[in-house]
């Protein structure tokens, strides 16, 4: 039987299917609520229990004491509403309300995309998850003190992995992980960074602008979008050198075809004969030739800087598009911790 939740003092509802936690419930209908373990074991979600009653299920008394549960608290990654609730929470606003942590990681699987691109993997320890925004990164931390950027590509509700998606340029990182890297090898990494991540306050139709491995914050977003129901149209650009480099394309073209993402891939270095069908140039010209006023829009780019730039000179020099709807993260190269 479903449980009405009442979030406050936002005054926000959700409604608990059968089994679900409170955390599991609010997070499916879109209200972020911090967690950290998702074990019972870290009492970042906890929070109160004004009315109604829940079972507590397994918790850790260092996370939850018998004190603070005699008193109405309650971890709401843990607690399964028996009845209908009212709960007070601390509801996440912003990317600034999520810790930024360190954590170590696994690498669990590694699997080549094409012969550039491998996806990675990662699981944290047992009794650890990640909280995040559907398109924000993470930094690895190198052993010679330098940090790489990797945004990850699963969305924040599917978070028992973290993918990351790595195109070899050659530097030391993608050396590494292209020659050497194993599965089981231990990694260090910071995050969640940034600030590229779906305003969810906004209903406008979204581009998606995705160059190359730009695609992996972008997937992010676009299957949490579709898994809390998000209505607003999306539609995604996605720029590639070849038809080859469309890693993972059967994922898109699900989306299109099973939730009304519209798709548009363009592939920049083909030649006529070559067996494309699709759009060719540049991706961010492609969104451009078919749209004669973005004023009414929120693009979301992810690439290399170039693209970015362009994208952003035109869509607002040429097509209105107001500068604080354009939200971009630009690949940059590794810095110095
Ligand atoms: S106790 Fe860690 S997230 Fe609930």
């Amino acid at each position: 039987m479903n449980h009405r939740i009442t979030l406050m003092p936002s005054g926000h509802t959700c409604s608990a299917q059968d089994g679900e936690t409170v955390l599991e419930a609010a997070l499916r209908e879109g209200f972020l609520l911090p967690y950290g373990c998702r074990n019972g074991a870290c009492g970042s979600c906890k929070g109160k229990v004004l009315q109604g009653r829940v079972d507590h299920g397994a918790t850790q008394d260092k996370a939850l004491s018998p004190a603070e549960r005699e008193r109405g608290a309650a971890l709401f990654c843990q607690a399964r509403p028996l009845t209908d609730l009212v709960v007070e929470c601390r509801e996440i606003g912003a990317m600034r309300d999520i810790p930024v942590r360190t954590l170590p990681c696994r690498v669990q699987t590694l699997e080549r995309l094409t012969h550039d691109v491998m996806r990675i993997r990662l699981r944290l320890p047992a009794s650890e998850r990640l909280q995040f925004l559907a398109g924000q990164y993470i930094d690895i931390l190198l052993k010679d003190g330098t940090r790489r950027s990797l945004s990850m590509a699963n969305p924040p509700h599917d978070d028992a992995l973290l993918e990351l998606h790595l195109r070899n340029y050659g530097g030391p990182f993608s050396t590494h992980v292209f020659t050497q890297m194993k599965e089981k090898d231990i990694l260090r990494f910071e995050g969640p960074l940034g600030s590229f991540y779906l305003r969810e306050d906004s209903d406008k139709p979204a581009i998606l602008l995705a160059g190359g491995t730009g695609f992996a914050p972008i997937k992010a977003i676009v299957e949490h979008a579709i898994h809390n129901k998000i209505q607003r149209p999306l539609k995604l650009y996605r720029g590639a050198r070849t038809a080859a480099d469309l890693y993972l394309d059967e994922l898109p073209q699900a989306w299109a075809r099973e939730h009304g993402v519209q798709y548009i891939p363009v592939i920049s270095d083909g030649k006529a004969g070559d067996g494309w069908n699709g759009r060719r140039g540049l991706v961010h010209q492609a969104a451009l030739e078919d749209h004669a006023d973005l004023s009414g829009f929120e693009v979301y780019a992810c690439g290399a800087p170039a693209m970015i730039e362009a994208a952003r000179h035109d869509f607002c020099g040429q097509r209105a598009l107001p500068e604080a709807a354009f939200y971009a993260d630009a690949f940059t190269p590794a810095v110095p911790a």
